[in-house]
């Protein structure tokens, strides 16, 4: 999409972290937002954010897992403002939980918020996108859609499905004016590890503090960054964002090794577990 001044972008999980800094440079951008979140008091402060650098905002509540209520979003942002032009599904959840203690309640907490809340937003909103001139989708997936990690199998299962969605979708859309990015960041300094649910991390301590301290050291890339590549990949149409200097490299790490890339992943966590 070469132009982005007055598009209507969509943004779900909007009230922190890449959402809320992607929904504010797109409205720097000359976009109008049609903002969502679970949190209103996250979603408010983006909206006053985003109003207060001039720029023209909707904010909804709206749970990406409820599928009626994303179809009865994408009505309403139709009739406020004739449709979107871009879809942004964002929002998602963490988990860190071994396999053997996982239960079928969080792997459908995490699934029906990082999967099937994209395939919601992409189904609600593509009869807007593709009556439009031209349209842009981006699902977020990320680094661990590209690399299996130990305690993390259901949040992976999820970000690898979002991958797939995203790289099917993308040979159906193909001869329409409708493209789609599947975004892959690597650490980006978020609340994400905060908000997770946990029991163990991928070294295998059950310490929920170490292991968001842990994070906070591993994620070198700010949400400003990784707003900035989202947008620049919106405006070039690239299929594959992969976001961070770590993301690049383990992303190269399992296409070398794609079965042997555990091993030096080990060694990464150990040495950021002792730092
Ligand atoms: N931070 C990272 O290192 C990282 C890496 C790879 C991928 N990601 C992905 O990036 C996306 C954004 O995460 P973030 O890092 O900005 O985290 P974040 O926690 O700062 O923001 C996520 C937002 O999603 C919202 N949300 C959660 N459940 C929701 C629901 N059911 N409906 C609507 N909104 C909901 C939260 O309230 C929050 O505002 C997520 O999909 C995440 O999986 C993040």
């Amino acid at each position: 999409m070469t132009t982005l001044q007055g598009r209507v972008a969509v943004v779900t999980g909007a009230g922190s972290g890449i959402g809320r800094a992607t929904a504010q440079l797109l409205a720097q951008r000359g976009c109008k937002l049609a903002i969502s979140d679970v949190n209103a008091a996250g979603l408010s402060e983006t909206a006053e954010l985003i109003q207060a650098a001039g720029g023209e905002v909707l904010q909804h509540t709206l749970d990406v897992a409820d599928r009626a209520a994303v179809y009865a979003y994408a009505d309403t942002v139709a009739e406020a403002w004739g449709g979107a032009n871009i879809v942004i599904n964002n929002a998602g959840v963490a988990l860190a939980q071994p396999v053997k203690e996982l239960n079928y309640a969080d792997w459908e907490w995490v699934f029906n918020i990082n999967f099937w809340g994209v395939v919601h937003g992409t189904h609600a909103f593509m009869p807007q996108l593709l009556a439009g001139e031209a349209g842009h989708i981006v699902n977020i997936s990320s680094l661990f859609g590209l690399i299996g990690v130990p305690s993390q199998a259901a949040y992976c299962a999820s970000k690898f499905a979002v991958r797939g969605f995203n790289e099917s979708l993308r040979g159906e859309l193909d001869g329409t004016q409708v493209n789609i990015t599947s975004v892959h960041p690597g650490g980006i300094d978020t609340n994400i590890a905060a908000a997770s649910r946990f029991t163990a991390g991928p070294d295998g301590k059950r310490d929920k503090a170490g292991a968001v301290k842990a994070f906070k050291q591993a994620a070198i890339t700010s949400p400003e960054q990784a707003a900035q590549q989202i947008v620049q990949g919106i405006e070039r149409n690239t299929p594959r964002v992969v976001i961070g200097r770590d993301a690049k490299f383990v992303g190269t790490v399992e296409r070398l090794l794609p079965t042997g890339y555990h091993g030096l992943l080990r060694r990464y966590l150990n040495k950021l577990s002792e730092s």
